[in-house]
């Protein structure tokens, strides 16, 4: 979704904010801005392009065509208005002395724009965005108040999400930056400082961050950050350090994000696992929910989206089973508008990569009022989702860029499982001797995900096959059906090939009516327990013609050839382990046929890295 990065400082901004943008190109958009202010000409000047950042580029430059040492730019993700050169950020004032860079939704701007209207405004773009150049304008203009109370005075009046950024030509020292329910982050440097909507746009210039808070305004100069509470009174930010390599965030010698993280897999699994089990026992870091507390849950309620509800429906598999105790999983999208039954004890485990989801937000924050605890899973530190829990565990994936999740699935699903046997420990709900051997097999799953990662032939093989087909089915029982529905939407999202998961069970109630002559099913059987079930399955949709490439484990590899088309195998595990295996090779197929189809494989269509609007 949109991107925000600003400069100030003594250098040059056009470079530093078109590379800061960038970084944030991964995120998605469909053009992008920039506004600087030029000490020379005493005038802002206002750059937008619709499409990708190198047209913006090309026509400065690269930065160098603009002079200026305080500017803020903007990748755009079009909702107001179709993407344009005129819709895209900065929107600017009447004046042009006003520039504003907009992430989020003003909810009431049909309103404002009419009361602006009302007062002779004129407006040139679609955007919600203008609406609050123009206001600000608007109260410096009519109330005669500076910048800064102008902007306190718009945000008593505007509603929705949004994080800001606004320079002023009359005020040309400083950026002002607000955030409500849109994250933005303060980057502390030296004799500068800057401000961006995600800490890889700025890594390259400083580590030292500062994480606002919802009502929080900033002002930026060269010189310092002051920060403001929604009551406008000053305000101490904590500083964080970011300690991840400037490289995570980089391809280094890889043609895809998507391929690098998948490779990464082994490393950031290490990360999330290793240091969670000390002397044979699970471990959580900073774990601040007691153990009365815990006892007292009678209910886990796993909110999430996409790849990360995925997770969760294995949870739901693996926790019911260890824990006896009632799992529920909810889209997060779905979860606030359903009424869910929700109390003070239940334990509401929300899972999310960037920590900001909307949807998962909201869900969040509806559990919180309905008195439930929150736990969060999530990988980017110091974002939303995990502020605003009552424990967050991180996982540790490092920077995930590519807009197909990988390694923070990987690690999410890890974290799950460790969370769960920290649970079966306390409660006693899990022999003994099964919690040992899961927490030996989950120290055995790096290296086993290596041997997966090395021996990658077949799986490129099987995608040269079947990269030309327009539609294919997932199918597998209990943990293999919450498999298929991640290996579907990998294949679906990168690679536009229409694909579904089903429970193998359900196929006989409809969707066996579409398979015919060649169309490919992937039978997922690494569950030992249903490998019979998953052969009749197979069968079955052979007999009526379809191709059939099955996702087994070593052990039943040769049965499932003398049925299957063609098969993939994984080392054995634990069977609550399995999917951590199984999701590398479906991840794997994925990424081969997107590839084998020229396929936009780490900025597909119409998807963004961090879904920010509902
Ligand atoms: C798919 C994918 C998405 C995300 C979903 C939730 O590959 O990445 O389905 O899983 O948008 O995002 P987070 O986990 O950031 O809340």
């Amino acid at each position: 979704m949109c991107g925000i990065v600003g400069y100030v400082g003594n250098e040059q901004a056009g470079p530093i904010l078109l590379d800061g943008l960038s970084r944030l190109e991964y995120r998605g958009y469909d053009s992008a801005g920039v506004a600087v202010y030029s000490q020379r000409d005493q005038r802002l000047s206002v750059h937008k392009a619709k499409g990708r950042l190198q047209v913006l580029s090309d026509m400065l430059q690269g930065g160098a065509a603009v002079d200026g040492t305080i500017g803020v730019g903007h990748t755009r993700w079009a909702t107001h208005g179709a993407p344009s050169d005129i819709n895209s950020h900065p929107q600017v004032s009447r004046s042009g002395r006003i520039a504003v860079v907009h992430n989020g939704i003003i909810e009431n701007y049909a309103e404002l724009k009419a009361f602006l209207q009302d007062q002779g405004v004129p407006f040139t773009s679609e955007t919600d965005t203008e609406v609050v150049a123009q206001l600000i304008e608007y109260f410096c203009e009519t109330d005669k108040v500076g910048i800064l109370e102008a902007v306190g005075r718009s945000l008593r009046r505007i509603q929705g999400a949004y994080a800001l950024g606004i320079i002023c030509a009359d005020e040309p020292d400083q950026i002002i930056a607000v955030r409500k329910d849109s994250p933005l982050i303060l980057g502390y440097g030296n004799g500068c400082n800057f401000l961006a909507s995600d800490v890889t746009a700025i890594i390259r210039h400083t580590r030292e961050v500062g994480y606002m808070d919802d009502g929080e305004v900033a002002v930026l100069t060269k010189d310092g950050i002051q920060c403001y509470n929604h009551l406008m009174q000053p305000v101490e930010k904590e500083i964080s350090h970011v300690d991840w390599e400037v490289d995570a965030a980089e391809k280094g010698g890889y043609e895809h994000f998507m391929f690098k993280e998948i490779m990464e897999q082994p490393e950031a699994m290490r990360r999330a696992i290793f240091p969670r089990i000390r002397d044979g026992e699970v471990f959580l870091e900073d774990f601040a929910l007691t153990e009365d507390y815990l006892r007292s849950v009678h209910k886990l309620y796993i909110v999430a989206c996409g790849s990360s509800y995925h997770v969760g429906m294995i949870g739901k598999y693996n926790l019911e089973r260890i824990l006896r105790i009632p799992v529920e999983v909810s889209l997060a999208s779905e979860f606030r508008y359903m009424d869910p039954i929700v109390d003070d004890k239940t334990l509401v485990i929300v899972i999310s990569q960037s920590g900001e989801t909307l949807d998962t937000m909201a869900a969040l924050r509806e559990a919180k009022r309905l008195g439930a605890t929150i736990l969060s899973i999530v990988n980017v530190v110091g974002s939303s989702i995990a502020r605003e829990s009552d424990q967050v565990l991180y996982t540790w994936a490092g920077p995930e860029i590519a807009v197909a999740t990988t390694k923070a699935y990987s690690t999410q699903l890890a974290v799950l499982n460790l969370l769960g046997l920290y649970l079966a420990r306390l409660l006693g709900t899990m022999p003994e001797e099964e919690y040992h051997s899961v927490l030996e097999e989950m120290l055995l799953l790096p290296a086993k995900m290596e041997e997966i990662l090395s021996d990658k032939d077949d799986i490129q093989y099987y995608a040269s096959q079947y990269f030309n087909h327009n539609s294919v089915f997932f199918i597998g029982r209990n943990v293999d059906y919450a498999l298929g529905l991640e290996g579907s939407l990998k294949l679906k999202e990168i690679s536009y090939i229409h694909s579904e998961a089903y429970a193998s069970g359900e196929l006989k109630h409809g969707t066996i009516s579409l398979i015919e002559e060649g169309t490919l099913v992937v039978a997922l059987g690494t569950y030992a327990k249903l490998f019979e079930k998953a052969m009749s399955n197979i069968v079955e949709v052979k007999a009526r013609g379809g191709d059939v490439l099955a996702l087994t484990t070593r052990t039943h590899g040769e049965e499932m050839r003398k049925t299957a088309n063609g098969v993939i195998t994984i080392p054995e595990t634990h069977p609550l382990l399995l999917p951590s295996l199984g999701v590398v090779p479906l991840q794997l197929f994925a990424y081969y046929v997107a590839l084998m189809r020229g396929c936009d494989i780490d900025k597909p269509r119409n998807l963004a890295k961090s879904v920010t609007v509902e």
